[in-house]
């Protein structure tokens, strides 16, 4: 069985992928704390936190609530800054045999340039995940397509969505941002129908997100047209689950007698 993608057939170099499941930005830190927990080396790849150019202590406490179905955060890209992650973080993974992926944010398109030739050619660092994700001003399928036209190898998406929560108690609102990302269960339907449209307007490698929590999540992104996916809230609170996706995803295809993962992406559509 085979259970490799190919996330850049566009670039000289491609990013091939042994397995489907990525970490994604901002649940698995610099990918160096987790791996003294399990097997990081078993993954598709690793994510790392958004990075800025100078480093960022994030947003007010608290950044962190639990909701019915997902969780709100408001970390606001507490980072070392890009700087400290060349220095220190990618000599580490550059001993690693799992491509890691670095995640970049900026305030504009400057700072972004700025971002991606500072790590140009940086030793351990596999491609650069741009993070431009704004909350719902336009039809994400016309984002998708300017991004494939502007040069991109894939296209990770979705990113959390805005939401709130009050403390009855306290009559305010208990994020320090007052706003935060929600992410978890409760967005996957939603991700799962942004993967169907924009891997039907693109015709780059899709990057399935949100709410992903066990095999059979990841299968429903691949067969909307996902060619590998991230799993983000519930590798924060169990970073076994990678794993336990990447060994679910075998046996379905074990079971199914499927031979390529490429096989599943997108069958559902056809
Ligand atoms: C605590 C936390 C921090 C995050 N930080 C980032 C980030 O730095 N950059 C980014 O592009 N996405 C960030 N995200 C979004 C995730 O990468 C992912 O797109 C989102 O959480 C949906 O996936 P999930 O439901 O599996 O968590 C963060 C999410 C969480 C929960």
């Amino acid at each position: 069985m085979d259970l490799g993608v190919e996330l850049a057939p566009r670039h000289g170099r491609g990013l091939r992928l042994r397995n489907p499941v990525m970490t994604a930005a901002g649940t698995f830190g610099y990918g160096t704390e987790p791996a003294e927990l399990l097997d990081i080396q078993r993954l598709g790849a690793i994510v790392c936190k958004g990075t800025t150019i100078e480093p960022r202590d994030g947003n007010p406490q608290p950044r962190l609530v639990e909701t019915a179905a997902g969780l709100l955060n408001s970390v606001g890209l507490q980072n070392i800054g890009i700087r400290t992650l060349i220095e220190e973080k990618a000599p580490v993974w550059a001993k690693w045999q799992v491509p890691v992926v670095v995640n970049i944010a900026g305030d504009n398109a400057h700072q972004y340039a700025e971002l991606a030739s500072m790590l140009e050619g940086v030793a351990g660092v596999s491609a650069i995940e741009v993070n431009i994700s704004c909350p719902n001003v336009s039809d994400i399928a016309h984002i998708a397509r300017a991004v494939a036209q502007a040069g991109a190898d894939a296209v990770s998406l979705i990113n959390t969505l805005r939401g709130m929560a009050i403390d009855k108690e306290r009559r305010r609102p208990i994020l320090g941002n007052i706003v935060g990302g929600l992410s978890g269960p409760a967005i996957k339907p939603v991700a799962l129908y942004a993967v169907y449209r924009v891997a039907q307007a693109v015709s780059i490698p899709v990057i399935g997100c949100g709410g992903i929590v066990s095999a059979s999540d990841a299968l429903e992104f691949i067969m909307a047209g996902a060619s590998a996916v991230q799993v983000g809230t519930a590798s924060f609170t169990d970073p076994h689950v990678l794993l336990e996706v990447v060994e679910g995803i075998e046996r379905f295809m074990e079971r199914e007698g499927v031979e390529r993962l490429t096989d599943l992406i997108g069958i559902a559509r056809r």
